[in-house]
Formats: C-alpha cells, structure tokens, sequence
C-alpha cells in the first residue's frame, strides 16, 4: 500500500480525491446517461443561475460555476445585500460573511467578518483548498486573503453610505445627529432596517454532483461582529452529495438555531420533495420560534422573513419562504427565470 503523509494528503486530498469522485460518478452516470442540469438561487440571482448554467455546460466543477454566478453579484454595486455595495455595520463598515461547499470531497470553507474583499465566496474557496480549517473571521480572514493575493478595496459605495447615514441620522432625537431638514426618513431606509439580504445559489451538473455557495453582507446596521447564518455549513448552506443541496437567505439568527440548510437535507434524505423539505424546515423554526417573544406579532406569528432553497439528488428542486410573495431563480437547462416559492404564511395586503 502507498503510504500518504498527512500534509501531502491535505495539499493533494482534494484533487486526488475529486479526481476519484467524478471518476466514479461519471462511470455509474455515463451508463445511465446524462443528467439532467440544474441551477437554482435566490431571487436576486438570475444572471447567477445564467452565468453558472453555462459554465455547467462548458463542463465545469460545480462549486467554480456558482461562485463564478454569485461573482456577479458580489461585484455589483446595486445590490446592497452582497459584497461590494452591501449595506455596512452600525459604524459604517462593510463587513461580508460567506460559504462554500463541495457535494463530491464533501468538503467547504467560509470567512466571516471579512472587510475589504469584494468576493469573499472566491477566499471561502481558499480557505476550503488551502488550509486545514473551515471557517476564519475577521482580521485572520483578511490576512489569509491578502496572502493569496486579494486586494483590498473600500466596499462602501455612495449609495450604501448615504443609506447608512440616514439610518444613523434618524435613529434618535437624542444624539448629535441630524438628518437633512428638508428630508424625512426615506421609506427606502425604512425598508433596510432589519433586511437581510443575502444570495445562496445551488448547482447539480450533468454527473449528479451538487454544490452550493451562500454571499452576503448580512444584516444591514448590524453590530461589528455580527456573523450571521450565511457562513455556518448547515445553517446557511449543506450538501451531501448523496442526497441533496440547500440554502438559505433572510433572518441569520433564527436560521442557526436551528440549522436549517442541514436540516432541509435531512428532511430530503427521508424522502420529503426540496419543496417540502424546505416547509417543514420553516415550521419547526416557527414552533421553536415561540420561546422568543420579542420575534413575534401580536398574532403570534414570526414578525421576520426566512427563505430555503434546494435540489436533490435527482434534479427536483424548490423553495420556500416564511411569508408569501417570495420568488427564486432557477435556470432548469432550458429556461433561466423566477419563480413563485412556497410559504408557510399569506402576507396581509
Ligand atoms: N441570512 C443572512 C444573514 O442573516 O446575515
């Protein structure tokens, strides 16, 4: 037997061990023939979808073709959920959250709290290839992104601060702040606070291999610090190669309670549809829900928004949202557009 050292096995596992998989995986496919390809995101990403299903065709890695899909968002500055433009923390700063994750090397990689990088999907794959950790915050995050080459870039457009300002502005008639005399709060600032944003975006490619990647700039105002559920594997991304892929936008907090993208797997892995699974991941959130007053209406409902999205292993998908009126993006191989997700609850007009 070949013996392997430990570092030769994490500098080469991936490859080696890729190699295997799709191996494997394109032999018990290729006798069955081509599967069918799907990408899907949230509703902030149909050009995503569209850039990641024609990569999938050009016959790329899975997890390259949606983190080169979700580049477009992170890099676009009208998107004030997701890297660069993303609406910054109390103080002003852009602090970006994201993950990654592999359905073949069952392997991922995540930053949290990264400043100045524009596409924190791009170093949560370094993290998963070039280190042995899956997760670095902060300022250790940022070191790992320069040494491999990342330049540092001011995240915060006008457009972004401006949002800011009013929102620090109009917080209190008790501080230092003023907003403009002229103006009242914007109903655009009104709509960002608590908003979530976020994009997650999923693939299954021609073999039946899945991966997944979830970007944002997380919660707008947030405190420093904050990391929400997009960069925790099993709360705002899983995949198990042999059953399914999921992920999630919207309120981080409650996501990570209850694990909720490894939760949809698992609810796939009994035999639940994507769609299904995604619902009854919502209602075990809402029952456990109830222990948190303050994240209740007066009707007892949850008073935020939580969206699932998924695939399986044989190219059935769905999503899911907390509330009606939400929409995801699915590229199925013929058509790239929205469409209507599930809910558990119908919003009052
Ligand atoms: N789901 C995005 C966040 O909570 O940060």
């Amino acid at each position: 037997m070949v013996k392997i050292s430990r570092r030769d096995f994490i500098k080469n596992g991936l490859t080696l061990g890729a190699a295997g998989f799709f191996l494997n995986n394109s032999l018990l496919v290729q006798g069955q023939g081509e599967k069918r390809m799907i990408v899907i995101a949230s509703s902030n990403g149909l050009k995503a979808t569209e850039k990641a299903m024609e990569l999938l065709r050009q016959g790329y890695d899975p997890l390259d073709a949606v983190i080169a899909g979700v580049n477009i968002v992170e890099e676009d500055p009208e998107d004030t959920s997701v890297g660069y433009g993303g609406l910054p923390n109390e103080e002003g700063e852009v602090e970006l959250d994201a993950s990654v994750m592999h359905g073949p090397t069952h392997n991922a990689g995540a930053v949290a709290a990264l400043k100045g990088i524009k596409t924190p999907s791009k170093v949560a794959k370094l993290v998963m290839e070039r280190c042995d950790h899956a997760l670095l915050v902060g300022e250790g995050a940022l070191k790992f992104a320069r040494a491999h080459g990342f330049k540092e870039e001011n995240l915060l457009t006008d457009k972004a601060r401006e949002i800011w300002l009013r929102w620090k502005e109009t917080l209190s008639d008790r501080d230092n702040w003023f907003p403009p005399k002229s103006e009242k709060l914007p109903a655009e600032v009104r709509s960002f606070v608590e908003s979530y944003g976020t994009i997650n975006c999923l693939a299954l490619d021609s073999h039946g291999n899945l991966a997944g990647v979830t970007t944002t700039s997380g919660l707008a105002f947030k405190l420093p610090g904050r990391v929400g559920d997009s960069p925790i594997i099993g709360a705002g991304l899983y995949v198990d190669n042999d059953v399914g892929a999921a992920g999630s936008t919207g309120r981080g907090e409650a996501n990570i309670l209850n694990c909720g993208s490894f939760q949809v797997v698992s609810f796939m892995a009994q035999g639940f549809s994507p769609e299904e699974a995604c619902l009854k991941t919502l209602e075990k959130i809402v029952q456990k829900t109830k222990f948190q007053p303050h994240l209740l209406q007066s009707d007892g409902l949850p008073r935020f928004g939580l969206n699932f999205y998924a695939i399986n292993k044989k190219g059935e998908f769905g999503s899911a949202s907390m509330w009606s009126g939400a929409y995801y993006a699915v590229h199925d191989g013929r058509e790239n557009k929205l469409r209507e997700a599930a809910y558990l609850f119908k919003r009052k007009k």
